[in-house]
This record gives structure tokens, sequence and C-alpha cells, in this order.
């Protein structure tokens, strides 16, 4: 059985990234989640914050190691000989850009597939950005993010002001 790879932006990771993930280590050997270390946004947590609030958040899981990569996430699949990309899909609205991805990558890296997992509807709404603006100015998101990620958003803007 493979190893599925898991990447994103993770700036912070939410409660629907981790069920993503719980879910693909129960069909999958394992899963190596990829942090990208310079998102193409500014992101609020450094790439070393954001793998960190991961591994506290996926400890329960046995079979998922957390790495990051930068550059091309192809380079990053071959140089672990990872074959398949799984990515969670909200909504109707994500699926345009991410088959546009997975088809780029297939066609830099024809031995690499990509497989999509549905969110489950109750974090059908979720967003790493929408999370960021609630914290941001006070709200909590307690039931939305890791108790980990919670603790890092109200410290960050904390240190800003909501800056
Ligand atoms: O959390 P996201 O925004 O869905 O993550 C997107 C990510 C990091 C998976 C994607 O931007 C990516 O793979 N970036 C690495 C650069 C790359 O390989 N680009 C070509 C793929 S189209």
């Amino acid at each position: 059985m493979a190893k599925a790879l898991c990447p994103g932006s993770f700036d912070p990771p939410t409660n629907g990234h981790i069920d993503v993930v719980e879910r693909a280590a129960r069909y999958f050997e394992g899963v190596v989640v990829a942090v990208i270390a310079n998102p193409s946004k500014q992101s609020l947590f450094s790439a070393g914050e954001r793998s960190d609030m991961l591994s506290a958040s996926l400890a329960h899981v046995g079979n998922v190691e957390v790495a990051s990569f930068d550059g091309l996430l192809v380079d990053f699949a071959r140089s672990r000989n990872l074959t398949l990309v799984v990515k969670g899909l909200r909504a109707v609205s994500d699926f345009e850009y991410e088959l546009q991805m997975a088809q780029m990558n297939a066609t830099l890296e024809p031995g690499l597939d990509t497989m999509f997992m549905a969110a489950k509807p109750s974090w059908a709404f979720l967003s790493s950005s929408l999370v960021k603006e609630v914290a941001r100015f006070g709200g909590s998101v307690e039931g939305l993010v890791p108790p980990a990620v919670g603790k890092a958003l109200r410290g960050r803007y904390r240190e800003t002001g909501g800056r």
C-alpha cells in the first residue's frame, strides 16, 4: 500500500486539514504531510511553527510524518518516492484550482497521481484565512482548529495587536 502525500500551506492547520489527514492515514500505509516553506502569500506562521502545530495536532496518529518542502511539489514527491497526492475538497469552488494543480503536477511528473477526498460537511465552510480573520479580531476559534493552533493564534495576535 502506498504512502499518501498531503501537501499544503497549513497557515494555520484547521480541523478540516486534520480530518483529511486522519482519514487518509486509515486508507494508506502512511501519510507524509508536506508543509510548503515559502507559500505564494506571506504566511502568518513560519514553516517551523506550522510543522510543529501539525506534529502536535497529529501526534495521536501513528503513521503520519510531517515534513517541509520548498520549490516544486513534484520534486519533493520524487525525492521521497511518493506517487500519490491526497487533497481535501470542500466545495465545487475548490475543484477547479485543485484539478488544475493535479494536472500540472501530472504533466511535470507523469508518475504522480492525485486523489481528492471530500471534506466532512461540518468543515465545508472552514478555511485558514477565515480562522485567521476571526482570531485577529478577537473571536473564538475553539472547535475550528486544534488546541495547539488556537493557542498559537492567540499568542501571535496578542504580539501584534491584531495587525
Ligand atoms: O494549502 P494549499 O494552498 O492548498 O497548498 C497549495 C500547495 C502548497 C500544495 C501548492 O501551492 C504547491 O504544491 N506548491 C508548490 C509549488 C508547485 O509545485 N507548483 C506547481 C503545482 S501547480
